[in-house]
């Protein structure tokens, strides 16, 4: 960075010693691609099918970047809840249907976000179905939306700049459903093999699926693919020290990008 500085600051002595007017915008965001708040620069969608690993990928990836700038948010803290739930409204309840979810919702708290704004977004229950009290989220670096819908609907889809498709196969996904579901999420193994074959495996092949034609990256074997997940951490770490660069320096980014150096 000194150096660089310094190359600069010799550029910008020989253009007022030349007598050329030096023309230097100041307090420029930073730009990659698009013009992005600096607040707001990075934006990632992981999805895949139920229990394909999108969490656990996720997990690694933040634990690894070690970075208070990463923020994760669930597509799930958006599901709409029951006013009144009863064992037969939920066995009966799609919750793979891009309906399930409040994307208008969704939407304005990453607009938020994209503005600069904390939001309050909420935790969901899977035992009872529905949501907790929220957490505050503050806007960050770089926001990473984490859900089964999040590629698929063209709104949330354009929000993004990396798009991630976790691609694990069907039957280890049903096993570690049938696990976690059973240990974690409070069902026994009929009910969630009827789920299974009623809505989640019909939804994953309607909306989930074809939705992976718009990821930028696929990861097979989800979070057991560690040359993925490291080159997608060292993605996120160049793209940082890059906008660091610039929130330290505005004045040399303006120059680097327009002497194309
Ligand atoms: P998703 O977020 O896609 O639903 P998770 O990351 O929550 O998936 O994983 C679903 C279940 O499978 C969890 O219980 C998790 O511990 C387990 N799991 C995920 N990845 C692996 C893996 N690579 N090896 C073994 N178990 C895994
Ligand atoms: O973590 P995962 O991506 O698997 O979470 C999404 C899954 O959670 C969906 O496949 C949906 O069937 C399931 N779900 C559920 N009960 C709820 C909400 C979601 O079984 N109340």
């Amino acid at each position: 960075i000194a150096a660089l500085n310094e190359n600069i600051k010799d550029h910008l002595r020989a253009q007022e010693s030349n007598g050329s007017e030096v023309k230097v915008p100041r307090k420029q965001p930073f730009i990659i691609g698009k013009s992005f708040p600096s607040f707001f620069f990075l934006r990632l969608r992981v999805t895949g099918g139920t229990a394909s690993g999108k969490t656990t990928v996720c997990d690694i990836i933040i634990t690894q970047l070690h970075d208070q700038r990463v923020i994760l948010v669930n597509q799930d803290s958006f599901y709409i809840t029951f006013d009144e739930d009863t064992p037969q409204q939920v066995h009966k309840y799609n919750f793979d249907h891009p309906d399930a979810f409040n994307t208008e919702l969704l939407l304005s708290c990453m607009e938020k976000l994209k503005l600069g704004e904390a939001v309050e977004i909420p935790n969901y229950d899977f035992k009872k179905h529905k949501m907790l009290p929220s957490r505050k989220v503050n806007p960050s670096d770089v926001i990473i939306l984490e859900g089964i819908l999040v590629l698929h609907e063209p709104r949330v889809r354009d929000l993004m700049n990396m798009k991630i498709f976790v691609d694990t196969d069907s039957d280890l996904r049903l096993a570690r459903r049938i696990q976690r579901d059973t240990v974690q999420r409070g069902r026994d193994i009929q009910s969630v093999l009827n789920q299974y074959a009623e809505f989640v495996k019909p939804s994953f092949e309607e909306f989930i699926l074809p939705s992976k034609k718009y990821a930028d990256i696929v990861i097979p074997r989800g979070g057991d693919n560690d040359v993925a997940i490291d080159l997608i951490v060292q993605h996120i770490r160049t793209k940082l020290c890059q906008h660091d660069l610039c929130k330290i320096y505005p004045n040399i980014c303006v120059i680097h990008s327009t002497l194309q150096i």
